[in-house]
């Protein structure tokens, strides 16, 4: 389990720790979107944020790390912007809230009962889209044969560096999200694609998995 001080210390180590680009599975699945409320769940350094807000998204952007949330808000500032930290896994946001509620490689630890990750679910609005994008694990199988189930933090846009050990077996992949979708949802994607960018430099990520559903009702 990663807490705030594990995210805080890998914020800290660095000047920055991702490109500050938008992930190219928002970019790719929101453009078409009109804009409402989103609901950026782990927003890191506010890349996603940035590109949100300049297509007129209203964004309530959470982090269990403060020091990301810090230098989000330096860079995107407060204007449409809720920032917020708190942890998703033990505290679940305003049920049926947001238009988008968006997952870009964020490692939602499994409980029994699935609390946190329906607590997420719950959080979009009727009419309102989740969006899941998540590396495929695929790409890391032969990397770490023989070598256990560590890897790094598992962002797309993550430049090289040391990699925490970071246990891959318990965090929710998005066939499991997609398997507790009932029929309040309809699944508008879910499919193995190439990264719109090129796998960062020290890394093996070349394809994403994307779950896009809309809620019914
Ligand atoms: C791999 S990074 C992805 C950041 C961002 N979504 C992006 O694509 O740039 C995962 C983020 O989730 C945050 N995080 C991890 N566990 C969390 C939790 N339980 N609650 C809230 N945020 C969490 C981390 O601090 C980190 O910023």
């Amino acid at each position: 389990m990663k807490d705030q001080r594990f995210w805080d210390d890998l914020y800290g180590s660095r000047e920055q720790l991702f490109s500050g680009n938008p992930n190219g599975v928002l970019v790719t699945e929101v453009s078409s979107l009109p804009a409402g409320h989103a609901l950026d769940v782990g927003c890191g350094e506010g890349g996603d944020v940035r590109w949100l807000v300049e297509r007129g998204w209203r964004v309530t952007a959470v982090d269990i790390s403060q020091v990301a949330l810090d230098r989000a808000a330096e860079a995107v500032g407060d204007d449409d912007v809720r920032w917020v930290r708190a942890d998703l896994g033990t505290a679940p946001p305003a049920a049926g809230a947001y238009d988008l509620v968006s997952l870009q490689y964020f490692p939602l630890v499994r409980d029994d009962g699935h609390r946190a990750l329906r607590g997420l679910l719950a959080s979009v609005a009727p009419g309102g889209t989740l969006l899941v994008g998540a590396h495929d694990m695929a790409d890391l199988a032969a990397h770490h044969e023989g070598a256990g189930h560590g890897e790094g933090v598992g962002h797309g846009e993550e430049p090289a560096r040391e990699k925490p050990d970071f246990d891959l077996d318990s965090i929710y992949q998005p066939h499991e999200i997609a398997a507790l979708l009932d029929d309040d949802w309809e699944i508008v994607v879910h499919e193995t694609r190439a990264r719109t960018a090129p796998a960062p430099e020290g890394t093996q990520h070349v394809r994403d998995i994307v779950l896009r559903a809309r809620r019914l009702r």
